[in-house]
C-alpha cells in the first residue's frame, strides 16, 4: 500500500475539518457498510467514455468579448476531472457515472418574486437568447483551474424576461433532487438538492453565463447537463449544475456548500488571493495539464468587470 507523507497531499484531496466531521456524523447516521459502492451499481456505469464526443452539435455560435484568449483546457480533461458529488466524490466518477442521469424530458421553473412564475422545457431554454461561446477561466476553491469554450446566453435575459418584483433581491438556483439519476444523492455528503445563489446583480452581471453547452456541443452530463450555470469570477462551486428550479427571493438563500461548512464556504465565494481557505492559501493554483502553479487573480481576472460590484465591502468578512 501507498503511504504518502502530508507534503504528498495537495489541498484538493483534503477535506475540510467542519465538512468531514459533519459528513463522518451524517454518513454513519444514514449508511451502513459498502453502501457508498452500493449507491452506483456497476451494471448501471457508463460504457461511452468521453472521448467519444457523441454529443450535438449546438450550431452556429457568436464569439463574445468577454473570452479570454489563454490556451483552452482540452475536451477530455474538462469532461473528466470534475466536482459534481451527485455523481460521486472522485474526480473520474461524474463521467464514469454520467449514464445515470437522463436530461430529456426536462423543464426548469422560474418562480418566487416573479410578476408570473413559468416553466421552461429545455428546448425553450435552448432558444431563449441567441447562444454564444465565451471562454472563461473556471477556479475552484481546491486550488486548480481550467480554461473552457463554455456556451450559452447571459442569465440576465432570462431574468429580464420573467419581470422579477421590487422584491427580488437574490436568485437561488436548485440541482435535480432524484437519487435513481443522480445516486450521489443516496449519501448525505450534502443537505440535497445542491443549492447556491447569488446577489440579484451578480446574477444581472454580463458574465454570469445561462450555460447549455461547451466545446460547441449541448453539456455532457458530468458538467450540468443539460443546464448549468457560470459564474466566472467565483469559485466553482457557485456554479451549480443540472438546474431545475430557479428561484428570485427577497432573502439570502441558504446554500449548500455555506450551510454545511460556512467556515470555509461562503456565500460570496468570490476568488480572492488574498482570502485563504482556512486549510490551504488560495495565493496560487495549477491549471489543469500544466506542471507549475500560477498565481490567482484577484476575482479570477474578471476585476475589470465585477470589482466595483463589492465597492466598500470587507471582503475578508464577506469570503
Ligand atoms: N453542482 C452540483 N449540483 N454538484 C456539485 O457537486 N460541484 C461544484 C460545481 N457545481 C457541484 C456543482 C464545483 S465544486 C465545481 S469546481 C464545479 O461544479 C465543477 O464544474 P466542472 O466539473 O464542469 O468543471
Amino acid at each position: 500500500m501507498l503511504i504518502r507523507k502530508p507534503t504528498d497531499i495537495s489541498p484538493s484531496e483534503i477535506t475540510p475539518d467542519s465538512v468531514y466531521t459533519k459528513r463522518r456524523t451524517l454518513i454513519k447516521a444514514a449508511l451502513g457498510g459498502g453502501a457508498i459502492a452500493a449507491a452506483f451499481p456497476a451494471s448501471r456505469l457508463l460504457m461511452d467514455m468521453p472521448e467519444e464526443r457523441k454529443a450535438a452539435k449546438l450550431g452556429l455560435l457568436s464569439k463574445s468579448e468577454f473570452s479570454t484568449n489563454e490556451e483552452q483546457t482540452p475536451y477530455g480533461d474538462v469532461t473528466s476531472y470534475n466536482n459534481f458529488y451527485e455523481l460521486g466524490t472522485g474526480k473520474d466518477d461524474p463521467a464514469r457515472n454520467a449514464g445515470f442521469l437522463q436530461t430529456r424530458p426536462w423543464t426548469v421553473l422560474v418562480d418566487g418574486e416573479v410578476k408570473k412564475e413559468r416553466t421552461f422545457g429545455i428546448e425553450e431554454l435552448l432558444k431563449l437568447a441567441p447562444l454564444e461561446e465565451r471562454i472563461y477561466r473556471l477556479r475552484c476553491v481546491e486550488a486548480w483551474s481550467m480554461v473552457v469554450p463554455w456556451v450559452g446566453f447571459p442569465l440576465s435575459a432570462l431574468i429580464k424576461q420573467m419581470e422579477p418584483t421590487g422584491n427580488a433581491k437574490y436568485v437561488e438556483f436548485t440541482t435535480l433532487h432524484d437519487p435513481q439519476q443522480l445516486p450521489g444523492q443516496r449519501i448525505p455528503l450534502l443537505d440535497w438538492p445542491y443549492t447556491e445563489g447569488l446577489r440579484m446583480d451578480e446574477a444581472m452581471n454580463p458574465l454570469t453565463l445561462l450555460t447549455l453547452g461547451l466545446y460547441g456541443e449541448v453539456l455532457p452530463n458530468q458538467n450540468g447537463a443539460p443546464v448549468r450555470i457560470v459564474v466566472p469570477w467565483k469559485y466553482g462551486f457557485k456554479s451549480a449544475k443540472s438546474i431545475v428550479r430557479i428561484r428570485f427571493t427577497e432573502n439570502q438563500p441558504a446554500t449548500s456548500w455555506n450551510e454545511i461548512g460556512g467556515q470555509e464556504y461562503g456565500f460570496y465565494a468570490n476568488v480572492n488571493p488574498n482570502v485563504d481557505h482556512p486549510r490551504w492559501s488560495q495565493a496560487r493554483e495549477r491549471r489543469i495539464g500544466e506542471l507549475l502553479k500560477r498565481d490567482t487573480l484577484m476575482f479570477n481576472g474578471y476585476a475589470d468587470q465585477v470589482a466595483s460590484l463589492y465597492a466598500g465591502m470587507d471582503l475578508k468578512k464577506f469570503y
